[in-house]
């Protein structure tokens, strides 16, 4: 008491100005220039930590990114209904745009109600909450006589924090100003009000977007001005929203291009960062708040608060006996009394001081004259500081975007709303001339929303809309690769039948199991040098094996990549070998042995009819080689022929073997659970060890007294090494089963897209091979490309310009699909990609060749683990088995540069195979070391 006493006689001995004791008093609410400049930095330091995700889950300004990629540019149309709710006043709305022409944008026309709120549902049941908005929206149809049977496309203003992952899809992080619904945190707020929508029935009604409001006014005033990137809102509460540059935001891929951010700047300080700044009265309005600690910045600046404020100071200085004689009435004491109409209403020009003199009337006070004049301070004072405060965040957004963009000086418009910008006479002067003090070096326009923001959420809406019916047509143009479990079991199924119907002596099959006279996997006892050559996969490959002293796992290994130029492998036949013998003689050469007559095996990964080791006939070239005088010759004595006509160096060629043979070889050298080659990559195939007695095909070789032959292989080949448990009694040979081939009779048919005819009819062998031009890396690219054209041709990719580029075969290599689709890559890279192979896309662009990449791989994969399903159930009904152990040795590019290839084939093979535990084994150093182990054991026979 004494203390009181003596402050107010203190103050009452200065008579003079009744201002300059509430200037002295509020001296911590009056913030010069520099203040305001250190504020305005520490919320520039405040953006960046939002910004970036190391920093973002602990930072106060949540920076949202709001996925509103572009400002109006006057091709926006439709009509929308419109809802905004979380101003002062809920509103619905409906919303005509009309298209401009050129440059020229279009009109708006607006109708809108408003609905109030009972005050019993901002603090109840979220989804009440919810079901009052829906049916506002109801009545408001009924009232303005709209059809309730047609679809309409809505747009929703929702001004609370959330966290957007969509344009309709957004995370409520918390309620503020005067809403404390319960249960909607976290929740999906357009997903709340589909709900909402059709719990209340009778509506048909598609929310497209959901916008923050300050970003709904950043696009209403920039359907007018084409400048104005930034939105602000001065009402209720206060925010602030920009377009920032996609680089700069982390939580959202892609760096092309700009997207809105919504700052929610109401929350600055609520890690403390503003202490300094925070008055007591600061301290008591929070205090009492529906959210204590959060909304620092808020509450210093926004209608919610200002009038708080203003009651809290005079309340104070009266009862230090500074107002009214030290008198207290109980309306003073009683939250909300002063409101910021009231403090609007003091501060206005002419009649402030009567208005100021009303008030405190109505509140039961007996004001002096000079306590009119103090009062209206303090008014002045605590909206100035609102202002000032609003003006720094406003400084630290402008220049940020003049220093993303490089420029020296901006030209920049702000839209804005909200009651206290609207209503208060002095606000927006005193804010524009502050943000311009701050900030000389930019021309800043200020641009009021006098229609609300539902103008603005309707544009959104338009865009939001024609992604939409992009995403349909896309989702509906990528739907045939999509296959399902029953359509993936049907092709497993086929693919079995295949298998059966290729091992029998009679009748048509299209896949063509083709025996290979490999009848057992190796031992490890192999041993000697061996000279491998490689033709069919990428490139073609010359290797020297050395197999050393017999023991497993001492292998050298020295190999030359040679690539075989196109117009090679579509020229003549002996002009192809001929540059075979050639690469064989550089490599003989290079490793200073063209006079050692080694032992040579041959991979050669063509469909070969083979009566022995080292016999293959060559039934039709497959994948991009189509060499003239081939088909139907013995490709030993093709190669043999030219190694003589070179007369240079002499070959002993022991043995040749398909690609997925020396694959299976190669692995199970190193696992011994190894019966199974696959190839992915240019083209697909696998093998894997039959029982003799199932290959009806042999038959003819081994005459009726095949029993005997049977036999003898036993005994050559079976007893030589370690025995497999359980089945070493059973004679076996590997299978080329040439699975490419299914389908080639029209079985497939059901799952074929239009882009796989395409494909098909381009392809060097029409007709043929229609499972390998689903799966394997050569017509993958092929495939993507022809969706591509379509989508471009329907006006859905690269603006609808279809490019040489676009039309030129066999640009997307397989290499480029696994780059395209690593989950590491930006969009921006894909883009860069893209540009490599000379196709200009926009961001929108790159994530659509991602998604077609994705869907046409995925199939690929998917396909190939059908097929397996079906190999490995084979083998585990042979043995009699309910459950199988084995391991598959696999090859290609597709599979070991593909990003997700291998994953989703496994997956597949999983769970169409559930007996079977299948190993996938990528094998090390390619076919040629499974094609010198066959050479190895041949040679060990003949010796
Ligand atoms: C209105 C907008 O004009 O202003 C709303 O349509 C916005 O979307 C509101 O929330 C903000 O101001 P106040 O003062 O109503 O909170
Ligand atoms: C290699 C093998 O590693 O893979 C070849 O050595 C095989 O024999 C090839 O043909 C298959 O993969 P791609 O991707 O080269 O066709
Ligand atoms: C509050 C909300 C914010 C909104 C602002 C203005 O600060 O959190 O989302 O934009 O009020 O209405
Ligand atoms: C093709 C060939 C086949 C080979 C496969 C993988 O399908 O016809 O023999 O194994 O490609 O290279």
């Amino acid at each position: 008491m004494l203390a009181v006493h003596l402050v107010s006689f203190f103050f009452s001995k200065l008579q003079e100005d009744p201002t300059k004791k509430v200037d002295r008093f509020l001296y911590a609410m009056r913030l010069h220039d520099d203040q305001l400049k250190d504020i305005s930095a520490r919320f520039q330091a405040e953006m960046k930590k939002g910004l970036s995700s190391e920093s973002n889950a602990a930072a106060a300004v949540k920076m949202l990114p709001t996925h509103v990629r572009s400002t109006p540019d006057g091709t926006e149309k439709g009509q929308f209904l419109a809802l905004d709710l979380g101003g002062s006043k809920f509103k619905v709305l409906q919303v005509k745009v009309r298209e401009g022409m050129g440059i020229k944008r279009g009109g708006v026309e607006m109708e809108e109600r408003t609905y109030p709120i009972p005050k019993e549902l901002l603090i109840g049941k979220g989804t009440e909450l919810f079901g009052h908005v829906s049916e506002s929206l109801k009545d408001f149809l009924h009232q303005r006589n709209i059809s309730l049977e047609k679809k309409h496309p809505l747009a929703f203003t929702f001004s609370f924090p959330c966290e957007q992952t969509a344009l309709d899809q957004g995370f409520l992080l918390g309620w503020g100003k005067n809403y404390r619904p319960r249960g909607l945190q976290g929740k999906d707020v357009v997903q709340t009000l589909r709900e909402a929508i059709d719990r209340t029935g009778g509506l048909d009604v598609e929310v497209l977007a959901m916008v923050n409001d300050t970003v709904a006014t950043m696009m209403t005033c920039g359907f007018d001005d084409e400048y104005c990137e930034v939105g602000l809102i001065i009402g209720t509460g206060t925010n602030a929203c920009y377009m920032e540059e996609l680089r700069h935001i982390d939580l959202v891929e892609g760096d092309e291009g700009r997207m809105c951010v919504n700052t929610e700047w109401g929350g600055f300080g609520d890690d403390e960062s503003l202490n300094d700044y925070i008055t007591e009265f600061d301290r008591d309005v929070d205090a009492a708040s529906n959210n204590p600690g959060k909304q620092i910045f808020e509450k210093m600046i926004s209608g919610m608060y200002l009038g708080e404020l203003v009651r809290l100071v005079v309340l104070k200085m009266a009862k230090l006996g500074l107002l009214f004689d030290g008198r207290v009435s109980d309306a003073l004491r009683t939250k909300g009394k002063i409101t910021t109409a009231h403090v609007a209403a003091m501060e206005e020009y002419k009649n402030g001081l009567k208005n100021t003199k009303d008030i405190l009337t109505e509140l039961d006070l007996n004001p002096s004259s000079d306590d009119c004049i103090a009062v209206q301070h303090v008014s002045t004072i605590v909206s100035f500081r609102s202002s000032n405060l609003a003006a720094a965040g406003l400084a630290a957004i402008l220049s940020r975007i003049k220093q993303n963009r490089n420029l020296r000086t901006l030209r920049i418009t702000v839209g804005v709303d909200g009651t206290v910008y609207k209503t208060h006479p002095q606000y927006p002067k005193r804010l524009h001339k502050v943000v311009r003090r701050l900030l000389p070096e930019c021309h800043v326009r200020f641009v009021l929303s006098d229609s609300g923001s539902s103008k603005g959420a309707a544009l959104v809406s338009a865009v939001a809309q024609r992604l939409a019916s992009r995403r349909r047509q896309v989702d509906e143009t990528l739907a045939p690769f999509r296959l399902s479990q029953e359509q993936l079991q049907l092709v497993k199924t086929r693919m079995r039948a295949g298998l059966e119907a290729g091992l029998k002596s009679k009748g048509p099959s299209t896949i063509k199991m083709l025996p290979s006279f490999v009848y057992r996997t190796p031992d490890g006892t192999e041993k000697g040098k061996y000279l491998a050559l490689d033709l069919g996969g990428t490139n073609f490959r010359a290797l020297l094996v050395n197999f050393k002293k017999g023991l497993q796992h001492n292998v050298r290994l020295y190999h030359k990549i040679y690539t075989i130029p196109q117009e090679i492998m579509q020229g003549t036949g002996e002009e192809l070998f001929d540059h075979i013998a050639q690469c064989v003689s550089d490599f003989l050469d290079y490793m200073g042995m063209k006079n050692a007559h080694l032992p040579a095996g041959f991979t050669f990964s063509f469909p070969c009819e083979q009566t022995a080791i080292d016999t293959g006939t060559l039934v039709s070239w497959t994948k991009g080689y189509k060499a003239t005088d081939c088909e139907g010759h013995d490709v030993v004595s093709l190669l043999r022929e030219a190694i003589k006509r070179r007369n240079e160096f002499d070959l002993d060629i022991v043995a040749v073997v398909n690609d997925t043979v020396g694959t299976m070889m190669s692995c199970a050298y190193e696992d011994p659970q190894c019966e199974i080659g696959l190839i992915a990559g240019t083209g697909t195939n696998v093998c894997y060890m039959e029982e003799l007695k199932n290959i009806e095909k042999t038959e003819h070789k081994f005459g009726k007294t095949e029993e005997g032959e049977k036999e003898e292989h036993m005994q050559d080949e079976g007893t030589e090494g370690e025995k497999k448990e359980g089945d070493a009694e059973i004679p076996k040979m590997c299978i080329n089963t040439e699975w490419g081939g299914l389908g080639d009779d029209g079985s497939l048919d059901d799952i074929i897209t239009p882009y796989d005819v395409e494909v098909n009819q381009n392809s060097l062998n029409p007709g043929k091979q229609r499972f390998e031009k689903l799966t394997s890396g050569m017509y993958l690219g092929e495939v993507v490309r022809q969706v591509l054209l379509d989508l471009t041709r329907g006006g859905l990719l690269f603006r609808g310009h279809v490019t040489e580029t676009l039309k030129t075969p066999g640009i997307f290599q397989t290499k480029y699909l696994s780059q395209i689709e690593s989950d590491r890559l930006a969009l921006l890279q894909v883009r860069s990609i893209l540009q490599q192979l000379g196709l200009n896309s926009t961001c929108d662009d790159s994530i659509i060749v991602k998604e077609v990449c994705g869907a046409v791989s995925r199939r690929a994969a998917q396909l190939c683990g059908a097929g397996m399903a079906a190999v490995v159930e084979k083998i585990r009904e042979n043995r009699g088995l309910d459950h199988l152990n084995i391991t598959v040795g696999v090859d290609g590019a597709l599979y070991k540069l593909h990003p997700h290839f291998a994953g989703v084939l496994q997956e597949t093979a999983r769970i169409l195979a559930p007996q079977c535990n299948v190993t996938f084994l990528p094998s090390e150093e390619g076919s040629g070391k499974g094609a010198a182990l066959i050479t190895a054991v041949a040679r060990q026979k003949h010796d």
